[in-house]
């Protein structure tokens, strides 16, 4: 099966109420580690890259691993580009055989993003490429944030309707209290569920975005703490807010830096219990399988599994 545009994945999430995962890749085991995981699952799989992994492996490279990872395995496959800040570097990947690309205007004034938006959105869309947008800023949301606050950062429903009619995009990156990184919320975890309900209610049908949706989970950080790792407490989203996120009109939950996670801790163990290994081999073999297993585990919070 060739890679695919997100559109049709998109439409069939939508309509029963799951979420694809949309993985970071990086190098090879990665890949390979997520693969496995959705074919053992039968699950549709975003694959993303971001400027930071396209500099360090480079384009070509990690376009021809996916390539092999679509030859070997009879999944749905997305090639995408991850938070692309302009648009030459979304040229670059429409023009490089990616299959969907994300434009991330959220930076720039309103009406800039439209701008910025709709540019590659006209050259994107005769290539047969799809395109994600993102409107608002991703945040936590603590205790002491004020409504009027919220409202400067997060996703305006009304604005989020006007955004997506003005710039022709095919999904929206929403702000609802999800962030990046291991360090999230700074007490209990929260999203604003009302303000998901009120963008889908102004996008009736429309795909939903979902970025720093890592979980964190506790077993995961216990993991990489027991080989050395220093990381304070678990501060992701909850499970059951991603789920409960899937169900609704999210269809795409990205998720990089529990993978980090599961790789660096298996590496850890992996030295902490031999420390004469040397070969990669024999410490990128098993990350590749931690990643596997987590995978498994994402799909099923998201819902994915057997919807390939
Ligand atoms: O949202 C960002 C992703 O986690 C990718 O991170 O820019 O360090 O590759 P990166
Ligand atoms: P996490 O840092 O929560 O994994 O988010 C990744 C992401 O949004 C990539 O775009
Ligand atoms: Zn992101």
């Amino acid at each position: 099966m060739p890679l695919v545009t997100s559109k049709e994945l998109f439409k069939k999430a939508m309509s029963e109420h799951y979420a694809l995962g949309a993985f970071n890749v990086n190098n090879m085991e990665i890949i390979q580690g997520i693969v496995e995981g959705a074919a053992a699952e039968r699950a549709p799989l975003i694959l993303q890259v971001s400027a930071g992994a396209r500099k360090y492996a480079r384009h070509e490279y990690l376009l021809k691993l996916v390539e092999a990872a679509v030859e070997t395995c009879d999944l749905p496959i997305v090639l995408h580009l991850d938070h692309g800040e302009d648009f030459e570097i979304c040229k670059s990947c429409v023009d490089g055989g990616f299959t969907s690309v994300m434009i991330d205007g959220s930076k720039h004034p309103f009406e800039e993003n439209i701008a910025l938006t709709r540019k590659v959105v006209d050259y994107a869309h005769p290539r047969g490429v799809t395109v994600e947008a993102e409107l608002g800023k991703l945040a936590g949301v603590e205790d002491n944030v004020s409504v009027s606050e919220k409202d400067s950062v997060f996703t305006n429903p009304d604005q989020a309707r006007e955004f997506v009619e003005k710039s022709g995009c095919d999904s929206l990156a929403v702000a609802i209290g999800t962030s990046h990184g291991a360090y999230k919320f700074k007490s209990e975890p929260k999203l604003d569920f009302d303000r998901l309900e009120e963008i889908q209610e102004r996008l009736p049908g429309f795909p939903l975005v979902l970025h720093g949706a890592s979980s964190v989970p506790h077993d995961l950080v216990e993991f990489c703490n027991r080989y050395g790792g220093k990381l304070v407490g678990s501060r992701g989203v909850p499970e059951e807010m991603i789920s409960r996120a899937a169900k609704m009109n999210v269809c795409k939950v990205n998720i990089d830096t529990d993978i980090r996670l599961a790789i660096t801790g298996t590496i850890r163990k992996c030295f902490a219990e031999d420390p004469s290994n040397f070969d990669p081999r024999h410490y990128l073999g098993p990350a590749r399988d931690a990643i596997r297993d987590l995978v498994r585990r994402k799909i099923h919070v998201l819902g994915c599994n057997g919807k390939a």
